[in-house]
């Protein structure tokens, strides 16, 4: 996730873009720029890899004169190492047209590779440089003769340029472009990827969200998918990708500039929880057809081949990042691959265990967290080859690692992890469905079967976000409650981990994760009356156990919130449930969290707690 910005009207050009951008830090901050277009009609562009205040020293040291029109941008790398050079803005051959780009161009190799045979020079290793590059081409091809032609009478060839380029794209985009030779517009499209205008007097505004102009106006317009906007600094007009006029209507923003870079929820950790289904749909996008085919190729070097080469499977993580390797693991043996899971600070003596063709999988986050890296050099060092599963390009851990596969989460504010865990789930079951593919372990049929359930998935977790309210009653009754259980089997023992690490690392309340078969083993005496129990009970093979430990617990007195399928649902018995979508069992626990991280959250807040910056924690532990 990315920040963009644009701007065109009066002549605080660079100070509304740097302003924006500040505000829109939150959405990336590995590298940041702005371009504008001067008096000359020249194209003036200054980046840095690094935040906004070096950009803004920057350009009050070297500022730009008269300009009444730019774009700027704040990063969040996914394709290319947080550099300078791959800081946008990007510019084409001429450096007279310029774009900023928020999303994931999914055939820009292929259009790379025809415009390198064109003769075009690449300066970055982005998927976004390329869009300029078409442009560029586009307004070759409308034999542009710009010398002959008023700035007036070249706007309408840009627009056709700017359409024509975006039909040419694939994948997610909020797109703003500039052409140096036609400073009267700026043009924007989006598809997959927020963009809005902002409705200024003699100004006009362009963002990822309205955060980075409230300032200046709260009079908006949110784009679509698949449409355009031509923006001039006295009105903007809208348009379908297919090029025909829309009539839309500016909205008035209640929220204040805060509020707004929460996207209007109270904390980012909601905001994030919020965000899951473009995480786990970011993070599939592309690389999930053909199963077990090459679509890992390019990003992995994973062919068929090279994934029957490995003998075993062993992940190592910290966290949260753990447990899911803890659902990799169920998933990788449920496709009968010899797999294993540890705490990374755990993992110091079977790195030499590690026998010939094992691949390591190393999740993380912030690809920083100094126990797993430690490990990732155990893992090295006894030969293993090691896949980091990271959300962070250019991260320690991508350095250290000989594959990568990158969450496509967008940068997680809050504290405790939720979208860049179901990020990690998501990767971990494309990974596991092509590794199950490959080896034949899903035929045709499952592995389409298998590839149709996971790209439900999304949908499937909207529908489970609507039960927000219910679940937030739920956990207000549970607020001064001083211990919480939390246990399921199999798949979805893992989630009952992750319920109790939520609650007790935003709420400070003692939580405990436990195998539901586990209970009787002794965790059962300490079950008092009325202590919470959260039972993670979607349908599945273990179902008639689960229920039987959830009567068990009642027996002795749990309060028991089960979390649960409508068919499942009629096998336990609970004192409340939360009914999710129904999916197929291996695939539960990536809705199963859901309902937790909801509740956890309602929890800390009906206790006050800094929920996005929790006391004793910090977002990347990098001390071992
Ligand atoms: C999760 O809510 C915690 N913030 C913490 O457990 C985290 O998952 C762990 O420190 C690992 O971080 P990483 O994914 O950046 O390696």
């Amino acid at each position: 996730m990315c920040g963009i910005t644009g701007y065109i009207g009066g002549n605080k050009t660079t100070e509304v873009l740097i302003d924006g951008l500040k505000r829109l830090e939150y959405r990336g901050y590995d590298s940041c720029g702005i371009a504008a277009v001067d008096s000359k009609n020249s194209l003036y562009l200054k980046r840095v890899s690094g935040r906004v205040d070096a950009l803004e020293k920057l350009v009050r040291e070297e500022p730009v004169k008269g300009s009444h029109v730019g774009v700027g941008h704040t990063r969040w790398a996914t394709h290319g190492a947080p550099s300078e050079d791959n800081a946008h803005p990007h510019t084409d051959c001429t450096m007279q047209v310029v774009v900023v780009h928020n999303g994931i161009i999914e055939n820009y190799l292929d259009l790379k590779d025809k415009l390198l045979a064109a003769g075009h020079k690449f300066k970055s290793e982005t998927d976004t440089e390329v869009i300029a590059h078409i442009i560029e081409e586009k307004l070759k091809s409308l034999h542009v003769q710009e010398k002959a032609m008023r700035a007036d009478m070249l706007e309408p060839v840009f627009f056709e340029a700017f359409r024509r380029a975006v039909a040419d794209l694939r994948g997610s985009f909020a797109l703003s472009a500039v052409w140096a030779k036609c400073p009267g517009m700026i043009l924007a499209a989006r598809l997959h990827s927020p963009l809005v205008v902002g409705l200024g007097k003699g100004e006009n505004f362009i963002a990822s969200d309205v955060s980075a102009f409230l300032k200046h106006t709260k009079r908006v317009v949110f784009l679509n998918d698949g449409e355009l906007a031509a923006v001039r600094k006295d009105g903007i007009d809208f348009y379908t990708f297919q090029g025909k006029k829309l009539a839309k209507e500016p909205v008035t923003i209640q929220w204040d500039s805060t509020m707004a870079e929460k996207g209007g929820y109270k904390h980012f950790m909601l905001k994030e929880i919020h965000e899951q289904a473009g995480a786990v749909e970011n993070t599939l996008r592309g690389r999930l057809l053909p199963l077990g085919g090459d679509a890992l190729k390019a990003e992995l070097g994973f062919t068929a081949e090279a994934m029957r080469g490995f003998s075993l499977v062993q992940f190592i993580a910290c966290g949260t990042a753990y447990h899911a390797c803890l659902v990799g693991r169920g998933l990788f043996e449920n496709f009968g691959m010899n797999a294993y899971a540890d705490f990374a600070s755990e993992f110091t003596d079977r790195a030499k265990l590690l026998a010939g063709g094992a691949l390591v999988v190393a999740v993380s986050q912030s690809g920083e967290t100094a126990d797993t890296l430690f490990a990732v050099s155990e893992a090295r060092a006894a030969g293993a080859k090691v896949l980091a599963i990271t959300n962070t390009v250019g991260s320690t851990l991508t350095r250290e690692a000989d594959y990568v596969l990158y969450t496509h989460c967008g940068p997680e504010i809050g504290v405790a992890s939720t979208k860049a865990f179901l990020g990690q789930l998501a990767a971990i079951y494309l990974l596991a469905g092509h590794f199950a593919a490959a080896r034949g372990h899903l035929d045709k049929t499952d592995a389409r079967r298998y590839a149709e359930e996971l790209l439900k998935i999304p949908r499937l977790i909207e529908e489970t976000l609507e039960k927000e309210a219910e679940i937030a009653a739920i956990a207000r009754g549970f607020s001064s409650s001083e211990h919480f259980l939390f246990i399921s089997r199999h798949i979805n023992f893992p989630i009952a981990l992750e319920g109790a690490l939520k609650i007790k690392e935003i709420s400070y309340v003692h939580a405990e994760g436990y195998a539901a078969g586990e209970m009787k083993h002794g965790p059962i005496a300490i079950i008092y009356k009325g202590m919470p129990l959260l039972a993670v009970a979607p349908s599945s093979r273990v179902l008639a156990l689960v229920a039987g430990n959830v009567e068990e617990a009642k027996a002795r007195g749990a309060d028991v919130v089960a979390i649960v399928d409508e068919a499942s649902q009629k096998v336990v018995k609970a004192s409340r449930y939360i009914v999710l979508p129904r999916t197929d069992e291996l695939f539960t626990p990536l809705l199963s969290v859901i309902p937790l991280q909801l509740f956890a959250y309602y929890i800390a807040l009906a206790k006050n707690c800094d929920i996005d910056k929790p006391r004793n924690l910090a977002k990347s532990v990098t001390v071992r």
